[in-house]
């Protein structure tokens, strides 16, 4: 199915490209430090992929340069047919309005309602859309409606991060990237965030890529992609796989460069 060899650039099947991203941050003392090392990846359109790895593995980062967040020091990033190197700020600000970002943190702004909340992404600009309309719909969709009004803090961790998912989706996205989405939450409410993440595929046909130190989040994915010192030293198809967390930490135990 997501048979990354068969992917490039220029089909139409492809949500995500990387090519030889990389990405260091300068440390004291003109040291650096290297996040990504050169990551080739495709990520197929309407696939569910989690990028798995230990805390420093960089895949924040990957999200961040596919979100247009950061940008990579070498490399390609082409997202929906277009390479980012070539998008103007402008064009790039469209970028990221065009996605989902749904944070482990919810990010949710205290003091507005959870509907405004909904709505703050695109209360700068027109849409084409009714904004409150889409707002309770979306709600509706994350099984809040009732909750409209209310105050984030009103709410539990999962409702919380319900209306971060709701909020992500109000300019239809093609793309969602959630990183660690679960991580504040407990397992079986971090297992109903994840359906709802996974349901976006067979709902909208939605891309979607959850950055996730979860093996639970990353057994219910179409695919997962291990980095390690970000580098990906796994590429696994689930459906084919008979023992997920063995090839992990199989992947993850290989040294370096093999
Ligand atoms: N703004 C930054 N400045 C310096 N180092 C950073 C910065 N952001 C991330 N890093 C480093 O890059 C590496 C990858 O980080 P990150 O992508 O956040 O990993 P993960 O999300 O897998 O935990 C880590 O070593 C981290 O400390
Ligand atoms: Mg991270």
């Amino acid at each position: 199915m997501n048979n990354p060899a068969l992917d490039s650039d220029s089909d139409g099947e492809v949500a995500v490209s990387l090519g030889g991203v990389r990405r260091c941050y300068a440390l004291d003392g003109g040291r650096s430090l290297v996040a990504l090392a050169g990551v080739d990846l495709s990520i197929a359109r309407g696939s569910v992929v989690a990028i798995t790895g230990p805390s420093g593995s960089g895949k924040s980062t990957l999200l961040h340069v596919i979100g247009a967040l950061e940008v990579p020091d070498e490399g390609r990033v082409v997202v929906d047919g277009q390479d980012l190197r070539d998008l103007s700020r402008r064009e790039l600000a469209d970028h990221r309005r065009r996605l989902g970002f749904v944070f482990q943190g919810f990010h949710l702004l205290p003091a507005l309602s959870v509907a405004d909340n909904v709505i703050a992404p695109v209360l700068p600009v027109k849409t084409a859309f009714d904004k409150r309309a889409r707002s309770l719909e979306l709600l509706t969709a994350v099984g809040l409606e009732g909750r409209a009004r209310s105050l984030p803090s009103r709410l539990s961790g999962g409702q919380q991060q319900r209306v971060a998912i709701a909020r992500a989706l109000i300019n239809a996205p093609a793309l969602v990237l959630a990183d660690e989405p679960t991580g504040n939450l407990d397992s079986v409410t971090g297992a109903e965030i994840i359906e709802l993440l996974v349901g976006l595929r067979a709902r909208d046909g939605v891309t979607v890529v959850i950055a996730t130190h979860d093996l639970g989040v990353a057994e219910r994915c179409d695919r997962v992609v291990a980095l390690r010192d970000g580098r990906v030293v796994a590429d696994i198809d689930v459906a084919t796989c008979a023992d997920l967390p063995a090839a992990i930490a199989a992947a993850m135990r290989r040294p370096p460069g093999e």
